[in-house]
């Protein structure tokens, strides 16, 4: 049913540019890790998981093409250790791709949302790409050139009942990624954000809990677009798309990928059902 997007695509689309991908050893951002490669850039991978992310780096080049650091991204000196490493070891940095993230516990009513969940969901998701930033811009300033792209997602622009602190997370990310835009644009620097809709990951399945057979049955039945099922390298060639020259003069934008499904609203349909026969 699907289609690899990846495989129909020219792959030189990065050559010649270095990508920092935040949350990279697994999920979205492995997918992206993959495709960037394929792509031509070098890149290293700043994540907690050190098992999964070096056995990814050694599946996909050496050293030369791609490393793996060990970043909490809430750490500000690991922040700034994965941006001196990406200039140390390839010499500078052009794409920081800000897409570790949590979805936090899975508790929809504000009066059980436990505090220090908030608090946590929003230390990764927005502290940390706050840090991921701001760790870029110190080197992309200087340059007079960059992208910064987050990973968001369709809750940024939609609330189909998920917890607060992911929704609130991600509209955060959202305004942070804008106001970003407008303050980095004297540089020439590019900030933009990409929300996707559900992507069967590890993260994903932690938050359904539910076979993986089933959760790809609830996911397509819930989207809009039928005859598609999306990928992590559907998002990642959104990513390869925002970090390359092909989008020089895009900025600020979300790009939302969810096959329109944010603009659907069932509500009234469902309601009127009962009422016309
Ligand atoms: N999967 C989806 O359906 C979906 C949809 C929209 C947006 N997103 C977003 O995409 C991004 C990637 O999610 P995913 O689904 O691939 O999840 P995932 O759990 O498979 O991958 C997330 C990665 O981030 C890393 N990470 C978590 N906390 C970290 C920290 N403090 N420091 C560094 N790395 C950390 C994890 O180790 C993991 O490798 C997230 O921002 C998520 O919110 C996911």
């Amino acid at each position: 049913m699907s289609t690899d997007s990846s495989q129909t695509s020219n792959t030189k689309r990065l050559q010649g540019l270095v990508a920092i991908i935040t949350g990279g050893a697994s999920g979205i951002g492995e997918c992206c890790a993959k495709v960037f490669v394929k792509q031509e850039a070098k890149v290293v991978i700043a994540d907690i998981q050190d098992e999964l992310g070096n056995s990814l780096c050694r599946q996909l080049g050496s050293e030369q093409t791609i490393s793996y650091i060990h970043c909490d991204v809430t750490c500000d000196s690991d922040v700034q250790n994965a941006v001196d490493l990406a200039i140390t070891r390839y010499g500078k940095l052009d794409i920081m791709f800000s897409n570790a993230g949590i979805a936090g516990k899975p508790e929809l009513s504000i009066l059980s949302t436990e505090n220090e969940d908030f608090k946590r969901v929003f230390d990764v998701n927005v502290y940390g790409a706050f840090l991921a930033a701001k760790h870029a811009a110190r080197v992309m300033v200087p340059a007079k050139k960059g992208c910064i792209i987050f990973t968001a997602s369709m809750v940024s622009v939609n609330c189909p009942q998920a917890p607060h602190p992911y929704v609130a997370s991600k509209h955060a990310l959202v305004g942070l990624a804008k106001n970003l835009c407008v303050e980095l644009g004297q540089y020439g620097i590019r900030v933009n954000s990409i929300s996707p809709y559900v992507v069967i990951t590890p993260q994903a399945r932690k938050t359904l809990s539910m076979p993986v057979n089933e959760m790809e049955d609830v996911i397509c039945a819930a989207a809009n677009l039928k005859k598609a099922v999306l990928e992590g390298e559907d998002v990642a060639e959104a990513a390869v798309y925002l970090g390359s020259n092909a989008s020089k003069y895009v900025s600020g934008i979300n790009l939302v990928v969810d096959g329109g499904f944010s603009l659907t609203n069932p509500s009234f349909a469902l309601a009127m059902k009962g009422l016309i026969s």
